[in-house]
Formats: structure tokens, sequence, C-alpha cells
């Protein structure tokens, strides 16, 4: 009998904990940034450096941090499940905790991209990007982010993998941002469907959802444990 497949759908809120700014919450990174100044294609044409300082600090902060129990125990779910991570999140959190399958929609604060090709992505650890650093096609170093108005290019195999799970779980997002936040709507109805967050995002309607009205570091830990003695049991 092949291990369920689970399905963790993961925003900032699973990273807040670790000491990473979320977005929208009240003192969140866009409290103190301007979107468009540094999230865009068309801030990065005005003011490259502010882009690039933006991103360098962010990279610098997520290289402090350090994964936090919510992290860890979507490690231990693997050893019971088949575990698919899909996060929002840029840092490097979930890989660090040992997390073996992630899907990153929005792209990774260690790689850079050539500026016009998204596929052309080097490694670059927690190392600054800086102006006059260039790509193997000649063209400047960007941070290979995936900015608003771009093309996600993981969308479609996470959502494959939302639509073949036997259960979906959603921690820490508020899910105001698509084609991420689209993905819930390709569970199978009838699967358990869970989320993890202090608060209920507006997308999520009641029925339908088990809402766990928690931090992640404790919800998650619950959670999980609650899945392996569920199938432990079940195996008995
Ligand atoms: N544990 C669980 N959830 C938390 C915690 C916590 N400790 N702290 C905050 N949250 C929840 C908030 O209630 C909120 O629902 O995390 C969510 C954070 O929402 P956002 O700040 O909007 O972050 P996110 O949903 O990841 O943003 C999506 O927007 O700006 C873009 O590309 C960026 O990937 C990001 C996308």
């Amino acid at each position: 009998m092949p291990n369920k497949k689970i399905v963790v759908l993961t925003g900032a809120g699973v990273s807040a904990e670790s000491g990473l700014s979320t977005f929208r919450d009240s003192g969140g990174l866009w409290d103190g940034f301007d979107v468009n100044e540094v999230a865009s294609i068309d801030g990065w044409h005005k003011k490259p450096q502010k882009v690039l300082d933006f991103y360098n600090l962010r990279r610098i902060q997520a290289a402090k941090a350090l994964p936090n129990l919510a992290h860890l125990h979507l490690k231990k779910l693997e050893e019971n499940f088949e575990v698919v991570i899909v996060t929002q999140n840029v840092d490097d959190l979930h890989e660090r905790a040992g997390s073996s399958n992630v899907i990153h929609l929005h792209g990774k604060l260690s790689e850079a991209r050539s500026e016009v090709d998204p596929y052309e992505i080097i490694e670059i650890g927690i190392n600054n990007i800086n102006i006059g650093d260039i790509s193997k096609d000649g063209t400047q170093l960007r941070p290979a982010i995936v900015w608003f108005g771009e093309m996600v290019p993981m969308i479609e195999i996470a959502a494959h993998e939302v639509s073949t799970s036997d259960i979906l779980i959603v921690i820490g997002t508020s899910l105001a941002v698509y084609p991420a936040a689209g993905l819930i709507h390709y569970a199978k109805n009838e699967i358990r469907k869970i989320i993890i967050d202090p608060s209920k995002p507006e997308l999520i309607s009641l029925s339908g959802w088990e809402h766990i009205p928690k931090r992640a570091t404790e919800g998650v830990p619950e959670l999980v444990n609650d899945l392996i003695n569920t199938i432990l049991n079940e195996r008995t």
C-alpha cells in the first residue's frame, strides 16, 4: 500500500518564528518597502541598486535564520507519508530542516539569474549580487525571484501535486497572491484540507476546511503527531 500523499502549501508565516518578516502583517516587509520599487520588473529597470540592496539584505537575514519546529516536523512527516512542500517562500528553511521535495513558486534567495533568461540560473549561496555581475549570456545578474506580474514557472507542477494529494495542508499564508493562492482549488473535494494560521485567510470558505488557529510552531507539531499516530493505528 503506497504512502498517502500530503501536499503542504507554505507562506511567510511558517518562517515568522525563525525571525523572518512576513509581508502583510503589521510591521511586515510591505510596510517598510514599496512593492513596486523592490519586487517588480519596473522597479528593477528604474532603480536596480535598490532592488539588489533589498534582496542582498534578505539573503543575509535568511542565512542567519534557523528552521523552526514547524519546518522540522514537516520533515518528520516524510517518515510515514509522501510529502511535497510547495512554498511561496524564498528562504531555504524547508531544505535546511531536511525536507526532500520542495517546490519554490517564487524563486530562491540563494540563486541569481540572467536579466533576459529566467532559466539561466546560478547558485550564489549568501553572496551579494552587485551591479556589474554578469550572467553567462552577458546580461546583468538579478535575483532569481519571481516578481509581481512575472510568470511562475513551477505553477503547473505545483497544481498537479495538489490535484493528486490525499491531504492538503496550508500554513502561514494570506492566500493574497495569485496564481499561488489558486492552488487550493486544485484539491479534490473529498480530501482532508487543513489550514494552520492564527488568522483565517478570506479565501478559505468555512466549508470543507479545518482551521487550526495557532502559530506554526504550535499547530504543525500537533497536526503532524496526530497524522502519524492515525496512520500507525490504521496499520496495526
Ligand atoms: N504561524 C503561522 N502563520 C503566521 C504566523 C505564525 N507564527 N505569523 C503570521 N502568520 C500568517 C499571517 O496570519 C498571514 O496569514 O502568515 C500569513 C502571512 O501572509 P503574507 O504576509 O501575505 O505572506 P504570504 O502569504 O507568504 O505572501 C505571499 O506575497 O509578497 C508576495 O512573493 C511574496 O511569497 C509572497 C506572497
